[in-house]
């Protein structure tokens, strides 16, 4: 299988008067009317959700969802005009969370990351992305990966990336190279060996990391056998996504400067496009990334919150996806698809959700409209009435 490209995007399988068939937490059958009486035993569950939209659970592919204190001291500035950049620069915004998260317990970022996912899941969000990078050293960075494994005890579930590289740590100002090698020669090979991520993530962008450092870092973890993924063209586009096409990233994030021949290379090199609206609305800016085109040269996006405490406080997929309607005039399938199968692509667990094909887990959002375009007409309301987790009811 491969996610959905371009105009593939536009193709869904809608079906009314419908069930879903469960067995042992896995979609048993899916189809319209009644399921076969063969295939039903007393271990089987059918739903019927009769005057509901049924999809597969959302899955929100791009989080920082652990992180120490909160920002709202820096919304007056961001109210006044000080750049989300300027910002950073003055000491603030991700680095102002960084001392914040180097002083916060672990069950203090535990606590926080659960009422987060909490959050989530009431939207109907069932798998969860989580970034590293508000610790900016080893310590810190593995307080927030562990925390990250608490999907242990959580029904969403977590897909952890190691993003050190999200910020220059204040006691490197200056020797990016010097942290750069530190992540390489100290941290990626603890983080290889505890198993404590699966993908590497890099923040390329003006007055952060350069596409040269970008390549240096995402080339190593490539050859230790990381997935990868890199914040690219938020901001200012600065070769981030030469980056992400040369060394085939699984995906590039927000893309909302790139220009039509970064599209093309993003497009040839099949590279997913982690789009993040929701950020861009934060941001208080008008940069939308670029959807339509994206899909016009072919290339696979997904819809995704960037939930985190500066550029993007929110915990609500269903905002990212109105943003994506309103914003970027995908059409409500085009979003569905970027939701679902797209992001189980995004986050690699596309064998296993993402869509009702049978044998895969039976991850269901159920929402209180009478059709898919009810979902996103009516807007900015929380829709999802029901939260199937693995064929268990959790909402
Ligand atoms: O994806 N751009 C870099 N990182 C996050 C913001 C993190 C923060 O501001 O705390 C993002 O937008
Ligand atoms: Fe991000």
């Amino acid at each position: 299988g491969h996610p959905l490209y371009g105009k593939e995007m536009a193709e869904a399988q809608i079906l009314s008067d419908a069930y879903i068939a469960i067995k042992d937490g896995k979609i048993l059958a899916v189809g319209t009317g009644q399921p076969d009486p063969e295939l039903i035993d007393d271990h089987t569950e059918v739903k019927s959700c009769e005057g509901k939209v049924a999809t597969p659970g959302l899955i929100d592919c791009h989080t920082h969802l652990v992180y120490g204190g909160s920002r709202e001291h820096e919304f007056a500035k961001k109210l006044a005009g000080v750049s989300y950049l300027d910002i950073l620069a003055q000491g603030g915004g991700i680095l102002s969370t960084v001392r914040a998260t180097r002083e916060a317990s672990f069950d203090n970022l535990y606590d926080k990351s659960e009422r987060l996912l909490d959050y989530m899941l009431r939207h109907g969000v069932t798998t969860v992305e989580a970034k590293s990078g508000y610790g900016l050293d080893w310590e810190t960075e593995k307080r927030q990966l562990d925390v990250a494994a608490l999907d242990r005890d959580h029904e969403i579930d977590l897909v952890s990336t190691f993003m050190a590289a999200h910020a220059i740590p204040t006691e490197y100002k200056g020797r990016s190279q010097e942290y750069l090698d530190l992540i390489v020669e100290q941290m990626l090979p603890k983080v290889k060996e505890e198993k404590l991520a699966e993908f590497c993530d890099i923040f390329c962008e003006k007055g952060v990391f350069t596409a040269d450092e970008s390549r240096y870092l995402l080339s190593k973890a490539k050859e230790m056998g990381f997935k990868l993924r890199i914040h690219a063209d938020e901001i200012e586009s600065i070769g981030g996504v030469d980056v992400a096409a040369e060394l085939e990233s699984t995906s590039a994030e927000h893309l909302m400067v790139i220009t039509d021949e970064g599209i093309q290379k993003l497009a040839k090199a099949k590279v997913i496009g982690n789009l993040l609206p929701a950020t861009t609305f934060s941001l208080m800016e008008d940069t939308y990334a670029p959807a339509r085109k994206m899909l016009d040269a072919g290339m696979a996006i997904t819809l995704t919150t960037d939930s985190n405490p500066g550029s993007c406080p929110t915990a609500n997929l269903q905002f990212a996806m109105h943003l994506g309607c309103f914003m970027m005039r995908l059409t409500p399938v085009e979003i569905l698809n970027a939701v679902t199968i797209n992001a189980a692509y995004s986050v690699d667990r596309a064998k296993t959700i993402g869509s009702f094909d049978v044998g895969k887990q039976a991850d269901i959002t159920i929402f209180d409209a009478p059709n898919l375009d009810y979902l996103f007409y009516f807007f900015a309301t929380n829709l999802v009435t029901d939260v199937y987790k693995k064929g268990q009811k959790v909402i």
